[in-house]
């Protein structure tokens, strides 16, 4: 079993100091991981990361996260970046990483993902010059996603951290007019053709928790406005061996046995 800690959506600012410190220290008695997914801070400037960083520095667990729009705001993407780096938390952007967790080998595959909407309401590649680079984005962070996936080889448990939903699932509650830039249907393409296990995403924080890819792979928004806790943490069972046959869709099994507690 894995234990995993995650939310996102800290929207940290200048005087955010010791917000989520207090509960950091003792993580490791609950958890083997931390995951963040995103929205790290309000306008990604770097003294807003400087100070989440040095609230991450009482998490004894390794951390892995992913930004999400409001770290892009300020264009200081590899500087705030190099923030959390310098203090040994993982930050993904399109690829992954392979952690073995006691006798459990977890690849998390992390990307900000982007918006674009879902079957029957979604944007398309045609138009003016702005919509088809709105729709490339999208489609470039979801392929990028799925080929990191599909690296993650020899895992018990893959894992797919984002920042946009994957499914409207776990938007109800949002207005749906603004479905669209909370996520994208590519995104739950790219978790089901990826293998994923489960996803873990942010952003939409009038949305709910739990939700599926049309794949079946759970999905869990972790937005800290939704979850209305410092994390939450998930019990995560790897599943039996079984022949993955990456040229057909997924048909899943039932056997997440994923527990909140
Ligand atoms: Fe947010
Ligand atoms: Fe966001």
């Amino acid at each position: 079993m894995i234990r995993v800690a995650a939310v996102g959506d800290l929207h940290y600012d200048r005087k955010s100091e010791n917000r989520i410190a207090p509960f950091l220290s003792d993580l490791s008695t609950t958890a083997d991981l931390l995951l963040l997914a995103g929205d790290l801070t309000q306008i990604g400037h770097p003294e807003e990361m400087k100070v989440l960083a040095q609230d991450l520095k009482q998490c004894p667990i390794p951390i892995i996260c992913v930004l999400g729009n409001h770290d892009y705001h300020s264009d200081k993407v590899a500087e705030i970046s190099e923030i959390l780096e310098n203090e040994g938390i993982i930050v993904l952007e399109q690829n992954g990483i392979t952690l073995t967790i006691g006798n459990i080998k977890v690849g998390i595959a992390g990307a900000k993902g982007f918006g674009g909407g879902f079957v029957g309401a979604c944007g398309s590649d045609f138009g003016e010059q702005e919509m088809k680079e709105f729709m490339r984005h999208s489609r470039l962070e979801a392929r990028n996603l799925e080929t990191a996936l599909k690296e993650l080889h020899d895992v018990d448990y893959k894992i797919a951290l984002l920042h946009y939903s994957p499914t409207a699932q776990t938007l109800s509650g949002e207005r749906k007019e603004i479905y669209p830039f909370l996520g994208c249907y590519y995104l739950a393409e790219a978790v089901d053709y990826g293998m994923a296990d489960i996803v873990f995403h942010g952003h939409a924080h009038n949305g709910i928790e739990k939700g599926k890819t049309p794949g079946g792979t759970p999905v869990r928004n972790v937005a800290q406005p939704v979850i209305r806790n410092p994390y939450n943490i998930y019990h995560l069972h790897p599943k039996e061996p079984q022949a993955k046959l990456e040229s057909e869709f997924p048909q899943r099994v039932k056997q997440h046995d994923e527990k909140l507690i």
